[in-house]
């Protein structure tokens, strides 16, 4: 299974790529996980990127493919969580894919009004252990779990005014990438305001796997 998950910030793309992964063993390639990743490494390209990051900011292309690129010969399959952001980023994606020879073979557009997201983004808290993504009223936190034993944090960018830019830069960037795939035929748009497993199911329904 290939496919690209494209939403606006706090849609649940990150939650969802997790789950689809689980699911059907896929590779989740998040650049937003590899971004905040190089940030806590402290490297040079780390403190680039987080200028960007915490202010809500893409980070420029060509730093972003780089990241990207290693991941899509996986032979397992993909679930893409934040790349392409924009027209310049997927016509890289579709050139690399044709030298690989794989095809994309859903692009899932989640969709969710802005008021909800904000709402959403300012609960969300993710484990420095895991990584799994939680929220303080919908997907709580465990408590004293030997699984996930936390610290549960909150990103450095869910404050309001970079929430409120990521949005804005989703509108005006990414949400046209909607056209460019529904008009190779690619595009499904699922309804992201229902609950975290019957957006999986309606996912995997998409893509023609069950859950
Ligand atoms: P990235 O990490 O991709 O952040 P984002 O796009 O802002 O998306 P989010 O992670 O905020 O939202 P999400 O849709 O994954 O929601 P989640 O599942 O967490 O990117 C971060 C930064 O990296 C960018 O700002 C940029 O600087 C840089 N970057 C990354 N990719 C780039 C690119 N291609 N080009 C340039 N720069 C790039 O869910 C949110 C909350 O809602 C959680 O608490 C969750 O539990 C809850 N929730 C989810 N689904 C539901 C549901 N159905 N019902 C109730 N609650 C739900």
């Amino acid at each position: 299974m290939r496919i690209i998950l494209i939403g606006p910030q706090g849609a649940g793309k990150g939650t969802q790529a997790k789950r689809l992964a689980e699911k059907t063993g896929a590779r989740i390639i998040s650049t937003g996980d590899m971004v905040r990743e190089e940030i806590k490494s402290d490297s040079e390209l780390g403190r680039k990127v987080k200028e960007y990051n915490d202010r809500g900011e893409l980070v420029p292309d060509d730093i972003i493919v780089e990241m990207a690129k290693p991941h899509l010969g996986a032979p397992e399959g993909w679930v893409l969580d934040g790349f392409p952001r924009n027209e310049a980023q997927a016509r890289t994606l579709d050139e690399t894919l044709e030298e690989l020879d794989v095809e994309v073979d859903r692009v899932v557009a989640l969709e969710a009004p802005d008021e909800a997201l904000v709402k959403r983004l300012s609960g969300r808290r993710q484990s420095q252990t895991t990584g799994r993504i939680y929220h303080i009223e919908h997907d709580p936190p465990p408590q004293n779990s030997e699984e996930d034993p936390g610290p549960f944090v909150q990103r450095d960018d869910d404050t309001e005014e970079a929430i409120r830019r990521r949005l804005e830069i989703y509108h005006e960037q990414t949400e046209p990438l909607k056209d460019y795939y529904a008009e190779r035929g690619l595009l499904v748009e699922v309804d992201a305001t229902r609950s975290i497993p019957e957006v999986t199911e309606e996912v995997l329904d998409a893509v023609g796997e069950r859950a």
